[in-house]
């Protein structure tokens, strides 16, 4: 009898787990290299869908070689532009306009810009067509060249800052963007755990200045570091 007792006691337990792990597990955005249509998005209406279906299609067609965040990643990114309402993001890094397409997701709505910058040729070349079918090209300045030189020539304000290009680069375009980065403005930054053993100098500028504060999200995937320049 006792042991009987023991059993259900044990089965109640398992079955509580299980339900709990099934409950946090729904509608949680799944992370990692899975296409936009299995990470658990849904379309507001038929311009979203449209622009989903583009990001799709690179995702099935032009992933090899183009090196583009992780769809967790996008979300992510497109999540802090529209909370911020951001009018000005800036990406260093284009390559062939996947992350560039999520940040428009947003910007369609915040009435806000993108200006990106892609040293190479072939891939500037390729996002702007795709800029164009995912019919967000009026919301993009795409600038081909070496971004430590053009950047440098940028107004402001800007609104966010992501870095996606050379890593060892990234303290510098912090430096040249930092005043005209708004207060409360954002410098995201891609591949915090996958190359990190390459950022120290970042880890320096974004850790150890008072004015900013950095949080660390996706530590299980590529990593991205989230820095708030403080009002
Ligand atoms: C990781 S990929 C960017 C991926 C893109 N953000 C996405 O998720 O779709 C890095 C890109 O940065 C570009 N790049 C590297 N150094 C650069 C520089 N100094 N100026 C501009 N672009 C650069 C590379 O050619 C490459 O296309």
């Amino acid at each position: 009898m006792r042991k009987t007792g023991i059993v259900l006691v044990a089965a109640l337990f398992v079955t509580m787990i299980a339900s709990s792990n099934a409950l946090a597990q729904r509608g949680k955005p799944k992370s990692g290299r899975i296409a936009p249509s299995e990470s658990g998005i849904t379309a507001k209406d038929d311009a979203e869908k449209k622009i989903i279906d583009i990001l799709e299609d690179m995702y099935k067609n032009q992933s090899k070689g183009n090196m583009n965040v992780p769809t967790s990643d996008g979300r992510l990114l497109r999540l802090l532009t529209e909370t911020t309402g951001a009018k000005h993001v800036v990406e260093v890094g284009t390559s062939n306009g996947y992350s560039g397409i999520w940040f428009c997701l947003a910007l369609r709505k915040t009435g806000g810009k993108l200006t990106t910058y892609e040293i190479d040729a072939k891939r500037a070349t390729l996002a702007r067509e795709n800029f164009k079918r995912a019919d967000v090209e009026d919301l993009v300045t795409l600038v081909e060249g070496d971004a430590h030189k053009e950047i440098t020539k940028l107004k402001g304000p800007v609104d966010i800052l992501f870095l996606d290009a050379d890593k060892v680069g990234y303290p510098d375009y912090i430096e040249k963007i930092l005043p005209l980065l708004r207060p409360g403005g954002l410098i995201i930054a891609h591949n915090t755990t996958s190359h990190g053993k390459y950022m120290d100098k970042y880890f320096d500028a974004v850790l150890k200045k008072p004015e900013f504060e950095t949080f660390f999200l996706h530590v299980d995937s590529a990593g991205v570091g989230v820095t708030m320049k403080k009002y």
